[in-house]
C-alpha cells in the first residue's frame, strides 16, 4: 500500500512510520513526503530512508503573489500523483482546504494532541497544560482521526487517554504525549491499511 505523509516540523511521528514500515508492522509504503516548511527536520528523516520529498512553503506562494487556492490545488495534484492509498497528516500545521479534503476523504488522517471532542486546532498540548495549572483539568490525549473540512473533528480511529500528573512540567507533558503519538500514529495506519 502507498502512504503519502505531510509534515512540517520535527518528524517523530514520519520517524515512527518509517521504523513501522520497513519492520513490515505497518503493511504500506512511504512513497514520498510534503513538507510545508523547508527547514522541517522531517526532510532529513525521509532522505536518510531514501524516501522522495517535496517541500510547498505558503510564504513562497505569497511571495510570487500566487493565492492559498493555488498552494492547495498544487499539494492536491502532487499528492494525487502519488496515487496514494493513505495521506497522513503527521504534524502538518496548515489548514487544507475543502477541495482538498474532499479529493482524499476517506484516505486522509490526522495525529492531534487531544481527546475526540476535546482541544481543536494548534497549541492542544499547551492549552491542556494551562487549563492543568488553573485546576480544570488532570487528563489530555490523543487521538487520530480521518480528516472532514471541520477542523480535528472528524471520526477517530484510535485514541488514547494520557494523565497529567502533579509535578508534571509542560515538557514532561509534552514528552509523554509524544511516546504516546509515536505508538498510536503507526497502529492507526496499520489499522486502516488493513481494514
Ligand atoms: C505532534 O505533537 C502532532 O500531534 C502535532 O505536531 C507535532 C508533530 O510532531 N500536530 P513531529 O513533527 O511529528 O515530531
Amino acid at each position: 500500500k502507498r502512504i503519502v505523509v505531510l509534515i512540517s516540523g520535527n518528524g517523530s511521528n514520519l520517524q515512527s512510520l518509517i521504523d513501522k514500515t520497513k519492520s513490515h508492522e505497518i503493511p504500506g509504503t512511504i512513497v514520498h513526503v510534503f513538507s510545508s516548511k523547508s527547514t522541517a527536520y522531517g526532510l532529513e528523516r525521509a532522505k536518510a530512508a531514501s524516501i522522495p520529498t517535496s517541500v510547498l512553503s505558503l510564504k513562497t506562494y505569497k511571495d510570487k503573489h500566487l493565492t492559498r487556492e493555488d498552494f492547495n490545488k498544487d499539494l492536491s495534484a502532487l499528492v494525487s500523483d502519488q496515487k496514494p492509498d493513505l495521506v497522513v497528516l503527521a504534524g502538518w500545521m496548515l489548514i487544507l482546504s475543502e477541495s482538498f479534503v474532499n479529493q482524499f476523504r476517506g484516505k486522509l488522517i490526522n495525529l492531534h494532541p487531544s481527546m475526540p471532542g476535546d482541544i481543536e486546532g494548534a497549541n492542544a498540548i499547551e492549552r491542556a497544560y494551562q487549563e492543568f495549572l488553573s485546576g480544570k483539568r488532570t487528563k489530555t490525549g490523543v487521538m487520530v482521526h480521518y480528516v472532514i473540512p471541520e477542523v480535528d473533528k472528524g471520526e477517530p480511529i484510535l485514541f488514547e487517554k494520557v494523565d497529567i500528573l502533579p509535578n508534571d512540567s509542560l515538557n514532561d507533558l509534552e514528552t509523554r504525549i509524544h511516546t504516546v503519538e509515536h505508538k498510536l500514529i503507526s497502529l492507526a495506519v496499520a489499522k486502516v491499511l488493513s481494514d
